[in-house]
């Protein structure tokens, strides 16, 4: 009897379980129903319309044709914007342009387009046209050539009238410039720095290329400003450096004409010849003389 009561009772119990995991599953089907529906009222609308934009060159090519093509053409190749389909002289070229969109260029047609400048972009639209931008670029990837060895060299003294410190941009010179231009200056990839450089003020015109590079060659832009990893002293340092391995300028000093003088008339030979000189006229004198005693009528 308690056997059967005990077994009336598990099952009263199995029953009720039963139920309550039934209502259970019932609450979850709905909760995950409530769920599903409030995300599909989330979803924004753009992945609604089936419009990849998480690709950020795409966001970029849809920016770019909506702000930029206007001034900068939709290739690229300028109007009245700069030509932007160009491989641009920069380490980081995309820190550079995403700069440039950034800040505008102050004193010409060219915006500012960061909301921190006003501008309608955002951050990460910014960064997605600069992505799209450089697909423009060609050449692949920039392989540089392994750095040689530096070269320990003795301590500089700075040139005059010329800011940086050159010792320390000896340094500098190892870890970013050697590679291209070579351990003394002699030029590999990159010109020879170790020569006289013809400008009035010398450390202007390299402070100018360092920071700017020049465009359409290897030679990056190196300046902050232009994406570039150096600051403007250590650019300063850098020019002090180059100029202090200049090659002296040799200054033109007219030296006295030495007198003309035949190298076999100096010496031994200038004596003897002029001994054998002597004795050929003193010997013709004589000959001449006897030939013409010889020719007079003898005798009155
Ligand atoms: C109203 C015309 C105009 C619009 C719109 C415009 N730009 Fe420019 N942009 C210019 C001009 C002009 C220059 C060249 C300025 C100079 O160097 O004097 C320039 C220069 C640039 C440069 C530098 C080029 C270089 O070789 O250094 C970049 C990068 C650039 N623009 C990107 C953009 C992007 C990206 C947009 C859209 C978000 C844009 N611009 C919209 C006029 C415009
Ligand atoms: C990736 C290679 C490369 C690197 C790295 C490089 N350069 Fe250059 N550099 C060049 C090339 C190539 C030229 C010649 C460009 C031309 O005239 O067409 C050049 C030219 C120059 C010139 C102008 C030379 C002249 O006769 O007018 C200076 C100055 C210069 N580089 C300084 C530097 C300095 C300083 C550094 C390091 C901060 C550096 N370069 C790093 C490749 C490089």
């Amino acid at each position: 009897m308690s056997r059967y009561r005990s077994a009336r009772c598990s099952q009263n119990s199995f029953e009720r379980r039963m139920r309550s995991q039934d209502s259970l599953g019932l609450a979850g089907l709905k909760a995950i129903f409530v769920v599903l529906l409030l995300g599909v009222l989330a979803l924004p609308s753009s992945v609604l319309a089936q419009t990849p934009l998480d690709d950020p060159v795409e966001l970029g090519k849809k920016l770019y044709g909506e702000n930029c093509a206007v001034c900068h053409g939709l290739d690229g190749q300028g109007r009245v914007g700069a030509r932007l389909a160009k491989n641009w002289p920069s380490l980081r070229p995309d820190r550079a342009i995403a700069s440039i969109i950034a800040n505008g260029i102050p004193g010409s047609a060219m915006p500012a387009w960061s909301q921190a400048k006003g501008g309608p972009l955002r951050d990460e639209e910014i960064e997605a046209i600069v992505a799209y931008i450089l697909t423009w670029e060609s050449g692949g990837p920039r392989v540089l050539p392994p750095t040689p060895t530096p070269v320990p060299r003795p301590p500089l003294t700075p040139p005059p009238d010329v800011k940086g410190d050159p010792n320390r941009g000896a340094l500098l010179y190892d870890q970013n410039c050697a590679v291209c231009h070579g351990a003394n200056l002699e030029g590999r990839v990159g010109a020879t720095l170790a020569k006289n450089w013809p400008s009035i003020r010398p450390d202007q015109s390299l402070r100018n290329v360092i920071a700017n590079g020049i465009e359409g060659s290897a030679m990056p832009a190196w300046s902050q400003a232009n994406g570039g990893p150096l600051s403007e002293a250590e650019i300063d340092d850098l020019v002090a450096f180059i100029l202090s391995q200049a090659k002296p300028v040799e200054s033109f000093r007219p030296t006295p004409t030495p007198p003309f003088q035949p190298s076999w008339l100096s010496g031994w030979g200038g004596v003897v010849l002029t001994v054998v000189l002597f004795l050929l006229i003193v010997s013709g004198a004589l000959i001449y003389q006897a030939r013409s005693n010889r020719g007079k009528p003898l005798g009155p």
